[in-house]
């Protein structure tokens, strides 16, 4: 399938089947984000497997009880890591959601094209995920036993899916393409 195929059929699957997934898999899935790009090559983004049910449990009740989340086999906590730019700036201390901090917005970017990354390997190894966000940073955190040299950007369901959504509606291109210098050279 072509990889804009692939990017077509993606769906955020919130029912998985009872079947496991391999670490083989998982390992090739976190490599897709390990290969990832961005700013300055920072590579911000830390990752942890989660598949133990009292770790998934804690997460989910930090997840705003998200209950569908459990039926994934694996979770995979994608964290940003704060002291990636600390040559740039000092780590700032209890980073939260309504931080103004520039230096959080590009660790956050960054871990996000990596987890867009992995999303779209594990649609091509025919695994389907949800990218979860629903928590606070400090009851998330405690659920993960990291410290807030940590920003949790997502937590990742993966699991073979057991239920094919219709796409969610999508803005049509006139509304994106702001300007297009190109179709001018059609005329
Ligand atoms: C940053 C982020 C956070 C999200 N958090 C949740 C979540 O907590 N629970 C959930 O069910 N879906 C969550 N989603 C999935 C979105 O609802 C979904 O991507 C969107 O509705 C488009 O649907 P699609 O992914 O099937 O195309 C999240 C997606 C993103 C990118």
């Amino acid at each position: 399938m072509s990889l804009l195929k692939e990017i077509e059929s993606r769906r955020s699957v919130r029912r998985y089947r009872d079947l496991p997934v391999s670490r083989e898999q998982v390992m090739e899935i976190l490599e897709a984000g390990r290969l990832s790009l961005s700013g300055s090559n920072t590579q911000p983004w830390r990752f942890m497997v989660i598949t133990d049910p009292q770790k998934k449990s804690a997460v989910v009740k930090a997840d705003n009880d998200q209950e569908w989340m459990l039926q994934a086999p694996v979770f995979i906590a994608c964290l940003a890591d704060l002291k990636s730019r600390q040559h740039e700036a000092p780590v700032p201390e209890n980073t939260l959601e309504t931080s103004p901090d520039n230096l959080v917005k590009l660790v956050i970017r960054d871990t996000a094209i990596a987890v867009s990354f992995m999303i779209l390997q594990a649609e091509h190894m025919g695994l389907a995920t949800c990218w979860t966000g629903w928590y606070d940073q400090r009851e998330m955190r405690k659920a993960l036993g990291i410290n807030d040299e940590y920003y949790v950007s997502g937590i990742l369901t993966v699991g073979y899916g057991a239920e094919s959504p219709d796409p969610r509606p999508r803005l049509s291109m006139e509304e994106i393409l702001l300007s297009d210098d190109l179709s001018a050279e059609r005329k």
